[in-house]
């Protein structure tokens, strides 16, 4: 067994590290205020490639692998995980399924622009009426001459309204519920598609996350993601992987605020002596860095299954349980190291805190999560 990352991982992580202290991090409290999505944060990631890691060049990515994009999350998360979340749903929810399931000629003209970062990608898949049970949807596409008829909403869409390219479920026969499903590739600007309501969100503030809605949206029969009927496989294959990078996500959620612990526990005095050396705090310190190892190694683990070509929805669906679950008791525990100032805007520990909730509901909930890892413990 071997845990040494390769060069080109360590070079990336060492590029996107720079870039996010440098270019991210600097104005990512200012975001979150004014629930700022910024369009030229996105196009410097492109410019660096990172909005197309996995892909291979063929298609506009720069052809490394599912740990490098997982590392580039991480380190984008550890000063703003709305910036990594922006990118995880473009590259695993958008991207992966184009990727996966496109045909040669929706590869290039759909993966292609995403990867260079030209388009922004989206996923819907859930409704007011179904979020964990998504085979309950309701959306419907009729299939009309060349083109298919969609009609219904998603909601809770990162990336609503700032995507150009969306990865949609709809039942294509409304009378079976997961053999019905077919995923279709909408474009922002096809003809009765619209952005409906913006979120006010705890946390992710500078990513936006709205109601998509289909009005008669007309969406040519070449825009079948797959086949038709497979929808459902398709929608749960993308969350496999989908998870792993809410996963790393939640990693670097959790070792932004440790950083942010470990330097003000060591400048911050009291009864005579920095709190780090009081172990009440000291081991709380050590608690965090030990549960962010963990995650970060099932993280890891999960995308270099993935990588390999070897099942990982199992160690991916653990890898978000682990980290998402530590990165909410991290944050919480940096709020108390840094006591009463945690509680205020002054640091950046009560935005570590309120990013972390997000990771335990999106992409399926820990309860999602149980459920999967215990059905493919026992099936
Ligand atoms: N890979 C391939 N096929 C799969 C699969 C997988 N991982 N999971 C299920 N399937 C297949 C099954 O084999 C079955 O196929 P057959 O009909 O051929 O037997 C079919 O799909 C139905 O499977 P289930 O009976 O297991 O389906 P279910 O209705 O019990 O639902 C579930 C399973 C795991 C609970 C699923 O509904 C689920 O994942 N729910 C959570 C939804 C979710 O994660 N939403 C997140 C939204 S996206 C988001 O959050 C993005 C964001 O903001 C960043």
């Amino acid at each position: 067994m071997n845990f040494q990352l390769t060069e080109e991982h360590e070079m990336i992580r060492k590029m996107v590290r720079d870039f996010a202290r440098n270019e991210v991090a600097p104005t990512a409290a200012e975001r979150d205020e004014e629930e700022r999505f910024d369009r030229e944060i996105f196009d410097k990631m492109a410019e660096l490639g990172l909005t197309g890691i996995p892909w291979p060049e063929e298609y506009g990515g720069i052809g490394s692998d599912y740990l490098a994009y997982c590392i580039a999350v991480e380190e984008l998360s550890r000063v703003c995980a709305s910036t990594g979340v922006t990118l995880s749903a473009h590259t695993s929810l958008a991207g992966w399924p184009i990727y996966k399931f496109g045909s040669e000629e929706q590869k290039q003209k759909y993966l292609r622009p995403m990867a260079q970062g030209e388009k922004i990608g989206g996923y819907g898949l859930t409704e007011p009426g179904s979020g964990s049970d998504a085979g309950g949807m309701k959306t419907t596409a009729r299939l009309e001459g060349d083109h298919y008829i969609l009609n219904g909403s998603k909601i809770f869409i990162t990336n609503g309204g700032i995507a150009d390219i969306y990865v949609v479920f709809a039942l294509t026969d409304p009378s079976s519920k997961h053999k019905g499903t077919t995923a279709f590739i909408v474009e922002a600007d096809f003809e009765g598609f619209s952005v409906g309501k913006k979120e006010k969100k705890l946390g992710i503030r500078s990513s936006p996350t709205t109601e998509i809605i289909f009005e008669n949206c007309k969406v040519p029969v070449e825009n079948v993601l797959g086949e038709v009927g497979e929808g459902f496989k398709v929608a749960m294959m993308t969350l496999d992987g989908g998870r792993n990078g809410i996963a790393a996500q939640a990693v670097g959620i959790a070792q932004g605020a440790l950083d942010a612990s470990v330097e003000y526990a060591k400048e911050r005095v009291q009864f005579g002596k920095p709190i780090a050396s009081q172990q009440g705090i000291g081991f709380k310190l050590a608690d965090m860095a030990t549960s962010i190892e963990a995650s970060r190694l099932l993280t890891y683990q999960a995308a270099w299954l993935e990588s390999a070509g070897l099942p990982y929805g199992k160690e991916s669906a653990m890898s978000k349980l682990l980290a998402g679950d530590t990165a909410m008791k991290v944050t919480t525990d940096a709020v108390q190291i840094f006591g009463g100032y945690g509680y205020t805007k002054d640091y950046p520990v009560e935005r570590f805190m309120r990013d972390a909730k997000i990771t335990q509901i999106y992409e399926g909930t820990q309860e999602i999560q149980r459920l999967v890892i215990s059905r493919m413990l026992t099936k």
